[in-house]
């Protein structure tokens, strides 16, 4: 192997003498970005693992370009042309938003500038945006004045991390020990609460997840009961996590029944059962002129996930924890003599990494600060009442289509339906066909849609999130899976009538 000579790598420092080539390379790479977005007349090209995967093991990383174009033309031959597309009208299968403009610059300066919020000394400025943010939030949820938090990578560890607190409460409140912990949720909440449960050393049993109602919203009956029999086992439940907007329906829970349920049920001297509320996917009614009412009841929550990269229409990723009381947070504090010593936090240092589960860590925060100072609350909250009533039209369109049959409405914008072949023996191939389409439609790339299990059957699902998807989208969409899933039945149902076929999607 031949070595660059001493110094060679220089100009790729990004520093005074280099600003030139730092503003050609991110204006090539806008470009490239920019072109990519205005030329997509579909969200995905259909690639599959198998023909992508060569082109990126044929890379030799021990041989560079020396050339951001260069770097560049690779790049959109491994990337760019196969990437998956949100911003798509047709992209309609996960918790993936189209993201605004003002983020984007956010991401570009904190990138370059690389702030980490763990300490003032290495932030400054990024530390009291921070702090503004939470505040702002802790505000719109309706937090008193002790309220705090803590911008995450995402929902899974703002779960992670109220459930870390919770459980410290329960072990130092209630004096309870860890395989006596329970959490209960509703069966439609977030795997993450199960992955929390087992990261916290919990026991394979401390997850209860409690029946839903018809349309997928904790029973607050059932989990009266289900408090009822922890205590008279003896079990310490840490926390009850409703969600505001599961992942699936889109269905909120009962958040003021659920949260008197809570108060109402004391687990030490010091007050109720720890209410989390799992608002990673419902936070963006919080910004909403129109639908605010349906969170009514998450200000008696004792922490709160949002992710804005999911309904505030950021770029991933942007998340962050809320706790009604700033003091929970303790549980998670350690000090370093290198990083954060105790005596700065007694001089009233802003050290983010006191409340945070991580040490170096992102300015996410700048993208939403910089979309609220550019657009303001009032127009995030519009693109997502946009895309809720979007999604209520098209469940209209869906429930008036004998092709198919459709679960439950959402307060929010998911659709949970499936292709219903006709009577017959293609009626019983329904599992497969809707699989079939599902996978058919991503591979053809004219559309992603998303799909789940009801009741051990296959359902597909939209998750409606980009404004300017139309309903005229919506039911091309579904023109194109009810064709993929007829198809599939028209193939196999003569055979089905003779013999028994299953799984014959590939
Ligand atoms: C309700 C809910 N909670 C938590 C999460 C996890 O969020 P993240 O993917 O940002 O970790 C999701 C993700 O879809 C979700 O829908």
């Amino acid at each position: 192997m031949t070595y660059p000579h001493a110094g060679a790598a220089r100009p790729y420092l990004f520093n005074d003498r280099t600003v030139e080539g730092y503003r050609r390379a991110m204006a090539a790479a806008t470009e490239r970005v920019a072109d990519r977005i205005r030329r997509a007349d579909r969200p995905f090209s259909g690639v599959s693992p198998e023909r992508l995967a060569p082109e990126i093991a044929a890379i030799d990383l021990e041989r560079p370009l020396h050339d951001h174009a260069a770097a560049l033309d690779e790049l959109e031959r491994v990337y760019l042309r196969d990437a998956v597309y949100f911003h798509h009208p047709r992209y309609l299968a996960h918790l993936n938003c189209p993201v605004v403009i003002p983020a984007l610059l956010g991401e570009a300066v904190l990138s370059a500038v690389n702030s980490s919020l763990d300490t003032w000394d290495q932030s400054a400025g990024g530390t009291l945006i921070e702090r503004r943010l939470i505040e702002w939030t802790a505000g719109r949820i309706g937090f008193g004045p002790a309220a705090d938090g803590v911008f995450t990578s995402g929902g899974t560890q703002s779960n992670l991390h109220a459930l870390l607190l919770a459980r410290e409460e329960a072990l130092t409140n209630a004096g309870a020990v860890p395989s006596r912990l329970r959490v209960i949720t509703s069966e439609a909440g977030h795997f993450s609460v199960r992955k929390a449960a087992n990261l916290l050393g919990l026991g394979p049993d401390a997850v209860v997840a409690v029946k839903t109602d018809d349309e997928r919203r904790m029973r607050p009956a059932a989990l009266a009961r289900e408090l009822d029999r922890c205590r008279r086992a003896g079990l310490v439940v840490m926390a009850v996590v409703a969600t505001a907007g599961t992942t699936d329906f889109g269905s909120i829970d009962p958040l003021p029944e659920i949260a008197a349920l809570c108060e109402s049920t004391g687990v030490s001297e010091s007050g109720g059962v720890w209410l989390h509320v799992d608002a990673a996917y419902g936070c963006g009614l919080l910004v909403s002129r129109r639908r605010r009412h349906l969170l009514d009841g998450i200000e008696r929550a004792g922490s709160v996930t949002v992710d804005f990269h999911k309904s505030f229409f950021q770029p991933v990723s942007s998340s962050a924890l809320l706790v009604r009381d700033g003091a929970v947070l303790r549980h998670a504090a350690h000090h370093a003599d290198y990083l954060n010593p105790r005596r700065m936090a007694e001089r009233g240092i802003p050290n983010q990494v006191d409340k945070s589960l991580q040490t170096t860590r992102r300015f996410d925060a700048l993208k939403l600060w910089l979309t609220l100072r550019v657009m303001g609350p009032d127009a995030v909250g519009e693109l997502f009442d946009e895309v809720v009533d979007r999604a209520a039209a098209s469940y209209a369109l869906v429930a008036a289509d004998p092709r198919f049959e459709i679960v439950t409405r959402s307060p929010l914008s998911t659709l949970v339906f499936r292709y219903l072949p006709r009577e017959g023996p293609g009626r019983k191939l329904a599992d497969d066909a809707n699989l079939y389409a599902r996978e058919a439609l991503a591979a053809s790339g004219e559309a992603v849609v998303a799909g789940t299990t009801v009741g051990g059957r296959h359902y597909l699902k939209f998750t409606l999130l980009n404004p300017e998807t139309t309903l005229d989208d919506v039911a091309h969409v579904l023109d194109l899976l009810a064709g993929h899933a007829q198809r599939y039945v028209d193939d196999l149902a003569p055979l089905a009538d003779h013999s028994e076929v299953t799984h014959v999607h590939s």
